[in-house]
């Protein structure tokens, strides 16, 4: 089996920026079929100008980590849940399926030839596993391509918002990240590029990210650039949006049952009125990336509202951290199917 040698890495210092690792998944799609694929050396793909992955965007991706646990084992997070809504990205921008077992087996062989790079269990850092499809070959034509690449690409990664779990400012963008059914709740690259002006304008001005408003109506909370929104009401209810342009987050999904299972809080999934934010003592943004982060204090249309003590993430919010991590580091056991093993 191939697998990396012990990289000289110091895992307690990492962040989002890049940290090669040696091995790749790459497969091909062809004349109607996928390859098996196999693990290349390296992170370089050779592709021509005309692909339609980079002329019109005809991209999906996925974003999971892998965990290293206290007895020395690797773990995915929930990766069928990731498998199911690539191929519904897929679905939407017209690129083929790919098969459930395919994914899971491309990412699990990724990770075991670049385990040495799962950070150990100490650092709390983890590998970010990045699976994508892109269409490629000559297409200059408006339509989707015949042929595609599948890759997986590993990195090893600290802290997304390095405010971690200290509540820090977001503000209210005022522009759209994704049109009304439009390609919102699918994790397609087009809509990472429309948020990078609105991320740099909200990091100018010294906040941690924005959020966007529903693209019909700008009346409720949708999401961040990069993770689900959520809120914890002055008496307990754990509130996160409802919206068909919102990327449905795998960790919200898993914050909703600890919520209800572990806490057995009330939730609802529903509006969240932007003029309407005194009902909240707590609220966060949340995704694999993201984990959680504590929003402090959220700017819209230049008055800052607070949540709860905007210095020290509020109780909620804090054990459903304790309780999500745990269970993503095999600290607390995870309910069935929740996590895999890479053996
Ligand atoms: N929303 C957006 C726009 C994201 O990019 C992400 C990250 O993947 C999320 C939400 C959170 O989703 P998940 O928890 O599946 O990572
Ligand atoms: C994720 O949380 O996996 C994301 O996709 C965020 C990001 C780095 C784009």
């Amino acid at each position: 089996m191939i697998k990396a040698p012990s990289p000289n890495i110091d895992f307690n210092n990492l962040s989002f920026l890049p940290v090669q690792t040696p091995y790749s998944f790459v497969s091909y799609y062809k004349e109607g079929k996928w390859d098996e694929g196999k693990i290349t050396e390296g992170t370089q793909v050779s592709l021509h100008m005309l692909s339609t992955g980079i002329q019109y965007g005809q991209q999906a991706f996925e974003g999971m980590k892998c965990y290293r646990r206290r007895d020395g084992g690797i773990q995915f997070f929930r990766p069928y849940e990731n498998a199911k809504r690539f191929q519904k990205s897929c679905k939407r921008i017209m690129m083929p399926e790919i098969p459930i077992e395919k994914f899971i087996d491309a990412i699990c062989q990724t990770v075991k030839a670049n385990s040495e790079y799962v950070p150990p269990y100490e650092s709390k850092a983890t590998l970010y596993v990045r699976p994508f499809m892109i269409g490629i070959g000559s297409n200059l034509i408006l339509a989707p391509s015949k042929e595609y690449l599948f890759g997986v690409v590993t990195q090893p990664v600290g802290l997304f918002f390095k405010s971690g779990l200290t509540p820090s400012n977001f503000m209210v963008s005022d522009y759209d990240r994704a049109a009304a059914k439009g390609t919102g709740d699918i994790k397609v690259g087009g809509n990472y590029a429309a948020s990078f002006y609105p991320n740099y304008l909200a990091k100018k001005d010294g906040f941690t990210d924005c959020l966007y408003l529903d693209p019909l109506t700008h009346t409720k909370i949708d999401e961040g650039g990069a993770a689900n929104f959520f809120a914890i009401t002055k008496d307990g209810t754990f509130v996160t949006p409802a919206s068909d342009s919102i990327l449905p987050s795998v960790t919200k999904r898993a914050l909703i049952d600890i919520a209800k299972e572990f806490l057995k809080i009330k939730v609802i999934e529903g509006d969240i009125f932007v003029n309407n934010l005194d009902i909240y003592s707590e609220a966060g943004t949340c995704g694999t990336a993201a984990i959680i982060t504590p929003i402090g204090g959220l700017m819209v249309e230049n008055v800052l509202h607070t949540f709860g003590n905007p210095k020290e993430a509020g109780p909620i919010t804090k054990e459903l951290y304790r309780l999500l991590v745990g269970i993503q580091f095999g600290d607390i056991l995870a309910p069935d199917g929740w996590v895999l093993d890479v053996k």
